[in-house]
């Protein structure tokens, strides 16, 4: 066996020439403009619902001009980690704006919010000791276990009984508990039950981290995520997240109290010997920042398109769950099938991202339909009826989940 032969007869780059070879492979498009509520994919303009720009922040000009002026007069790269010559005193202020925003006592930033979890999970459990994961977990969080000698316990998604029963058999074990839960499910967009996790966390002397990633910008006191949703923030040891998303820019963040964060800052060692977030883009966080705290009518318009979505997509009987936020699940339940009815969609001037096992359970297939607050009424109709339209030439009405 030739030594590349593990590689082209692996079941992924077979699917991805089946899909080449249909012309509904959906991955890696090349976009040439701004997202916004339309973006230029492959030369052509579409409606973009598919993007993490929950606030239409991404192209806004005061963001735009911190990241030139910070270019300006930092240089466009910080050359090394946070830990050696990579901090910056603009990192410094992110991490004092960023306490005072979470409430929290101390946070510090990362290069990304995929690194906030492999670098934040390891640390906190080592060997012999405890972690509770949501099933529905993201990608990162899954790494961030792997990367640990500690004893994984998978709960039902969004299931206080079952992660109840989890935390159970573990009960007169010594060892560090610690339960991590996505804020709002990356694909599904349902809010984790935090207050009863933090409950159940209590009774089991448990540490919680919440990874707010698509949270942040969305729910909670101007934005302050899951715990601030909940008025449960002083319950919660530990708030990630990214700025990928509402922010504007890249980069991850975790926020605890003063002992934890400084543990963090000497063990987790993505944070440590990975080169520090780059001026412009910590520039452009502090900007977007600013924005979101004294103006809440992104939040607003992003929560007036996602109720507007959410009663014409149940008007269209789309099967979306208990979609409850700008993330909106429109279940297909068969790959094949949302793969061609992405690719259709993309052909009439619609973009949304088909998703698919291993990112979500094989009978689970589905569109991810994503909110910007930059979105007009027009827009999300129009979407819409080609979406209902699009889906039900495949699905008779009356095999959709009512
Ligand atoms: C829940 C969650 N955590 C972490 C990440 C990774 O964030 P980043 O893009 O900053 O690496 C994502 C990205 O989609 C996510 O959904």
């Amino acid at each position: 066996m030739s030594k590349y032969d593990f590689v082209k007869n692996s079941n992924l780059v077979i699917q991805a020439k089946l899909l080449r070879q249909t012309n509904m492979y959906p991955y890696f498009r090349s976009i040439s403009s701004p997202q916004s509520n339309t973006t230029i994919i492959e030369g052509k303009e579409v409606l973009m619902f598919g993007s993490n720009n929950y606030l239409g922040l991404n192209n806004h000009p005061k963001i735009k001009e911190a990241a030139k002026q910070a270019i300006d007069k930092y240089g466009t790269s910080c050359t090394g980690s946070r830990f050696m010559n990579g901090t910056i005193d603009l990192h410094l202020e992110l991490e004092n704006e960023l306490k005072d925003f979470l409430d929290k006592e101390a946070v510090i930033i990362f290069p990304t919010g995929f690194q906030v979890n492999t670098g934040v999970i390891p640390a906190m459990a080592g060997k012999g000791d405890y972690i509770f994961i949501d099933e529905l977990n993201h990608a990162s969080i899954i790494d961030g276990c792997r990367m640990s000698v500690a004893q994984r316990l998978k709960y039902k998604h969004n299931d206080i009984s079952d992660l109840s029963r989890k935390l159970n058999r573990v009960k007169n074990c010594e060892g560090t508990k610690l339960i991590i839960t996505d804020g709002i499910f990356s694909m599904d967009g349902d809010i984790a039950r935090l207050d009863k996790i933090t409950r159940e966390a209590r009774k089991n002397d448990a540490f919680t981290f919440v990874d707010c990633a698509h949270a942040l910008g969305v729910i909670g006191k101007h934005g302050a995520g899951t715990a601030s949703h909940f008025g449960i923030t002083d319950q919660v040891d530990l708030i990630g997240g990214t700025f990928s998303k509402s922010m504007a820019s890249v980069g991850g963040f975790v926020a605890g109290n003063n002992d934890i964060i400084d543990y963090l800052r000497h063990a987790s060692r993505s944070y440590m010997f990975s080169a520090s977030l780059p001026p412009a883009s910590t520039a452009s966080v502090l900007a977007a920042l600013k924005l979101i705290k004294s103006d809440d009518s992104f939040r607003q318009n992003l929560w007036k398109n996602t109720h507007y979505a959410l009663r014409l997509m149940r008007e269209h009987n789309l099967d979306i769950g208990l979609a409850e936020t700008p993330i909106i699940p429109i279940y297909i339940r068969d790959s094949i099938l949302t793969f061609r009815v992405a690719k259709e969609l993309l052909d009439k001037g619609i973009y949304v991202n088909p998703v698919v096992a291993p990112g979500v359970k094989e009978t689970d297939a589905l569109l991810r339909f994503s909110l910007t607050a930059a979105h007009t009424n027009e827009q999300i109709e129009y979407a819409i009826e080609q979406i209902s339209n699009t889906i039900k030439a495949h699905i008779p009405q009356e095999a959709l989940c009512l």
